[in-house]
């Protein structure tokens, strides 16, 4: 794992799309594994910006509410069109989305390991951090071989998402489909993205804490090739941070983006 911290949360998104970008340029029919979140909308503002064609790539997201159709302003799906499909040459049949309003969960969850294992697996996997120490929707206990399944969310979940619900986290639902910690761990690479104060705790906790199913993103530890990019206001509980610098101040694949 390696550990970039930014001296705030524009620059330490700059820097993912940046990655992103040069990922997508690199090879045009990348497969990508998405995540929602509001950290992730000023890097799909990032990404437009940079005019990246995403004609060729095929994209996975990490989950969905279970019970909303993909047309509900709250729905994952919605939030994907807006923030990126709509405004990119996404091709609409390349995307996926998990089906939160599938009859049948079970058969949706094993339907979607297939189409990502028919793509040839995912390249690429973005990933935010939630407070309640989850990747995807993957919350506390969730095995570390977890597959796509639907999850009960934590109230800390609830909390945390309660503004895109009007503020009222009874209106968030109770459930979620969502890929599993097992089915993360099989991307080539992994970049997680966490800025903000409030996630200066879970970062320290998943990145120099023991490997605990009680906070998914510990997880993260187990993979070859992951990056973990920060602000300073969510690195300050990190232990390592002078090595941290250390490494991005003189790894040559980080030239570019100091
Ligand atoms: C959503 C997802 C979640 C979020 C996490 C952080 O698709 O995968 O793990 O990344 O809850 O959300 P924000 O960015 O809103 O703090």
């Amino acid at each position: 794992m390696e550990v970039i911290i930014q001296p705030d949360a524009a620059q330490a998104v700059d820097l993912v799309a940046r990655l992103l970008a040069e990922r997508i340029r690199a090879r045009p029919d990348i497969v990508l594994g998405l995540a929602t979140g509001r950290t992730m909308e000023d890097v799909y503002e990032r990404l437009v910006a940079s005019r990246v064609s995403f004609r060729e790539c095929t994209s996975f997201n990490l989950d969905e509410y279970i019970g909303l159709p993909p047309d509900d302003p709250n729905s994952y799906r919605h939030y994907m069109q807006v923030h990126l499909f709509s405004k990119t040459d996404f091709r609409a049949e390349n995307t996926h989305v998990p089906d939160g309003a599938a009859a049948d969960l079970r058969e949706a969850a094993l339907r979607y390991e297939m189409l990502i294992r028919l793509a040839g697996g995912i390249d690429l996997q973005l990933l935010g951090i939630g407070q309640a120490g989850h990747i995807g929707f993957n919350e506390p206990l969730s095995a570390i071989r977890s597959r796509t399944r639907d999850k009960c969310l934590t109230p800390t979940t609830r909390a945390q998402n309660a503004e895109m619900f009007g503020g009222d986290a009874d209106k968030v639902p109770k459930r979620a489909l969502t890929v599993g910690v097992g089915t993360i761990l099989e991307a080539r690479e992994l970049v997680l993205l966490a800025t903000g104060p409030a996630k200066a705790d879970i970062v320290a906790r998943a990145v120099e804490g023991p490997i605990t199913s009680m906070i998914s993103a510990s997880a993260i530890q187990l993979h070859p090739n992951c990056k973990v990019v920060v602000d300073e206001a969510a690195a300050a509980g990190l232990q390592a941070r002078d090595y941290y610098d250390f490494i991005f101040a003189n790894e040559p694949e980080w030239s570019a983006y100091r």
